[in-house]
Parts: C-alpha cells; sequence; structure tokens
C-alpha cells in the first residue's frame, strides 16, 4: 500500500477549491480531525486504509492564465472561483498549476469568465506533443489519482486528460457528465495500461439527484402513481453558467441517476434553469412530485434545496480518490464500478442502501489484504 496518495487536478475551478481546502482543513490538527471522527461531512474517516491526512496534491492543470504558474492553494482564489474562503491560513501544497490546451474547454461563451492563456492556444498538429508533455507531467510528479474537474460538456478535454492519465500510469476520476466509463475506447485504454477508470459523473455528496431519487422511490415503493414531477436546478458559479448552454450530457446523467424510477414521459430534469450570479456557489434546486393514491386521491410534494454546490463535490471526491488509490494498489484494471458516488455508473443506478453496501464490501476486502 502506499503510504500517501498523490493527486491531480485538472481543472481548478470551485470543486478544486473544495477539495484542496478541505484536505488541509482537515489534516492539519488534532482539534480539526476530531470533527473527522464526528463524520462533519465525512463519510468514511478512514477507506481502504487511508486518511484524509494521507492526500497530498502533485499536480494541477487549467488554462485560464490567472492560475498558471501559481502554487494550487493560492491559484483556487483566483476568478472566476466563488467558493467562500474557509480556510484563512496559507496553503502551499507544493503543485504548480501547469497550462493544459484549451481544446472544448472554454466555448465561446465562456471566455468573458476564463482568460485563456497564450500557453494553453495549442494548434490541432501540436495536440500529440502536448499529450506528451501533460502525460510526463503527471508521471514525473509521481501522481496516482488524476481527477477531472473540466466544465461539463468538454469532450476532447476529457478524452485528452483520460489518455494522458492512462499513458502516465495513474487512476483517472470522471467527475463530469462527459462519458469516460461509458467511452469504450477509453474504457479499453485503462484496461490496457492496467489502471482504474471511475466514473462518470459525480453524484453529489447531498443533492437534488439523491433527494429526488429517494422521495420518487419512496412513493412507488407504497404503491402509489408518480403522474408528473420536475427538478429545476439554479447556481451562480461558472459551472451553471456552462450548464444554461451545455446542459446536453448533464441532463442524460441526471436522468440516470434517478435509476429505474425515472419515466422519462412523467419525470423532466432541468440541470440548470438559469444562471443567477448572486448565488454564487450555492445552487437551488426546486423539486416538485405529484402522485395518485387511495381511490385516486392526490399527493404533493413541493420542496426546496439549498446547497453549497462544491462541497457536494468535495465530500465525495475525498472518498474516490482513496477508492482509487486502493485500486491502483492491487493492479485494479480497467472500470473500477462504485455506482454510490456516480450518477451514471456503467451499469444502471442501484439503490442507495445496495450501493453503499457496495462501497463498505470495497473497503473491508481492500483493508484484508
Ligand atoms: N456538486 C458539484 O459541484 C458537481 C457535481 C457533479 C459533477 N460536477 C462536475 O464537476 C466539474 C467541475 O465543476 P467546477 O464547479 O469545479 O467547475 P468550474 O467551472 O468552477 O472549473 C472548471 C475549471 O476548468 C478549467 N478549464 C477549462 N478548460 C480546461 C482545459 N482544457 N484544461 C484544464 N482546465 C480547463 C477552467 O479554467 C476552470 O478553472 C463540472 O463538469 C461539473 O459538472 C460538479
Amino acid at each position: 500500500m502506499a503510504k500517501s496518495i498523490r493527486v491531480g487536478l485538472v481543472g481548478v475551478g470551485n470543486n478544486a477549491s473544495a477539495m484542496v481546502q478541505g484536505v488541509h482543513f482537515y489534516s492539519k490538527d488534532e482539534a480539526r480531525l476530531s470533527l473527522v471522527n464526528q463524520h462533519h461531512g465525512i463519510l468514511f474517516p478512514r477507506l481502504c486504509g487511508y486518511d484524509i491526512g494521507d492526500i497530498s496534491f502533485s499536480c494541477a492543470f487549467d488554462v485560464d492564465d490567472r492560475k498558471i504558474g501559481l502554487d494550487l492553494g493560492e491559484a483556487i482564489w483566483s476568478p472566476p472561483n466563488n467558493y467562500p474562503r474557509v480556510v484563512t491560513e496559507e496553503i502551499k501544497t507544493k503543485a504548480q498549476v501547469m497550462a493544459a490546451p484549451v481544446l472544448d474547454g472554454v466555448p465561446e461563451f465562456l471566455t468573458e469568465a476564463i482568460s485563456i492563456s497564450s500557453h494553453s492556444q495549442v494548434p490541432d498538429d501540436a495536440v500529440d506533443d502536448a499529450l506528451a508533455r501533460c502525460t510526463e507531467q503527471i508521471r514525473s510528479t509521481g501522481t496516482t489519482v488524476l481527477v477531472n474537474f473540466l466544465p461539463s460538456g468538454s469532450d476532447l478535454a476529457t478524452s485528452f486528460f483520460a489518455r494522458a492519465a492512462a499513458l502516465a500510469g495513474s487512476a483517472y476520476i470522471n467527475c463530469t457528465p462527459t462519458p469516460a466509463v461509458h467511452s469504450p475506447e477509453i474504457h479499453a485504454l485503462f484496461a490496457e495500461c492496467r489502471v482504474p477508470l471511475l466514473g462518470d459523473d459525480l453524484e453529489s455528496h447531498f443533492g437534488s439527484s439523491l433527494l429526488h431519487r429517494t422521495l420518487l422511490q419512496a412513493l412507488e415503493q407504497r404503491g402509489l402513481e408518480i403522474t408528473h414531477s420536475h427538478q429545476i436546478n439554479m447556481g451562480g458559479n461558472t459551472d451553471f453558467k456552462n450548464l444554461t448552454h451545455r446542459g446536453n450530457h448533464k441532463k442524460r446523467s441526471k436522468m440516470a441517476a434517478l435509476g429505474f424510477v425515472a419515466q422519462s414521459d412523467r419525470v423532466n430534469i432541468l440541470p440548470s434553469g438559469g444562471f443567477v450570479p448572486g448565488l454564487e456557489d450555492r445552487k437551488v434546486a426546486y423539486i416538485l412530485i405529484e402522485g395518485l393514491g387511495w381511490l385516486g386521491s392526490h399527493v404533493t410534494i413541493d420542496l426546496k434545496l439549498q446547497v453549497q454546490d462544491s462541497s457536494n463535490a468535495a465530500g465525495v471526491v475525498v472518498d474516490l480518490v482513496r477508492i482509487a488509490q486502493a485500486g491502483v494498489d492491487r493492479g485494479i484494471a480497467g472500470n473500477l464500478a462504485m455506482p454510490y458516488y456516480f450518477k451514471r455508473p456503467l451499469s444502471a443506478k442501484p439503490n442507495t442502501a445496495d450501493a453503499l453496501q457496495a462501497v463498505r464490501e470495497f473497503d473491508q476486502a481492500m483493508r484484508g489484504q
């Protein structure tokens, strides 16, 4: 078993900020460590033999000239990031943010938010050179787990970094709705390179997909008929700005997250019902469920959920990097199925209790060896 987990981040946006601050916060002193043991937003204080303090950051990639060249612990404060500053002290990770090729990461409508570095404007005929460079940066920094935090809809960039990770011998966690586990080519490459691949699209720690699925299942399990349901999400971070234009993959994975209860003609989801800058990194979801019970009597659930969007990602990724590292330690090749943590795993989404049981069994198996 490795002594520490060397994590690389692709995309130093709000999710990266929540992750870097959280790992620093929970790792640094005894008082904070005790919060871990009180389950202060943490599902597994110890997972697959690893603590949160075993996580370190080894490399990071971005395209924004306000982030490139900075230590990751400093770059997370750069605009347009708007996740709150929870850790007030300086964070030094020793991982410097490196320039990545922009590919399809920043469409025209995001250029007012993201300032693309000239180092990231790579012509088509230089992409292979960029791939060799990024692969070498992942390898030479000893990165064992690469986390994809790219904007939704960055299909070329997601595939680019999947290839770089596989060729460098690093696990890859695809937090985005772009298919990676669902791409036969990417899947085959990870099997061939004998490293784990995890995805696709994070299911937030406590978010609208989990809540919506749980409530729909409750109606179904009580024999009620679901006649109509919708889920509308709003937020004020760059991801929401992006989703107002590039929500297709997200809509598909959010429908998949509802599992067997999703009756597509009766359930509708708007991944981004609007970009509301004043919400910053908070997300608001409105969920309506209408059903029929005994003698056609009406049941209505009409609720609003408000969460810190990027905390919701970090609380899940902190488990996934430990699971991925266990996969690297044991030489697991190809898809490392962890449906509990993803909206669109390779197989159909199981119910939450069964998916959690699978995590516990994996944890026990990894600790038992
Ligand atoms: N709760 C959640 O926040 C949650 C849940 C599920 C999935 N996700 C997914 O996680 C991803 C990251 O979310 P976020 O809020 O951190 O996004 P973000 O927009 O804040 O950050 C994305 C970062 O990627 C950078 N980038 C753009 N193109 C790049 C390229 N080619 N190479 C390297 N970097 C590039 C941007 O400059 C930016 O810093 C999104 O795809 C989102 O859908 C988030």
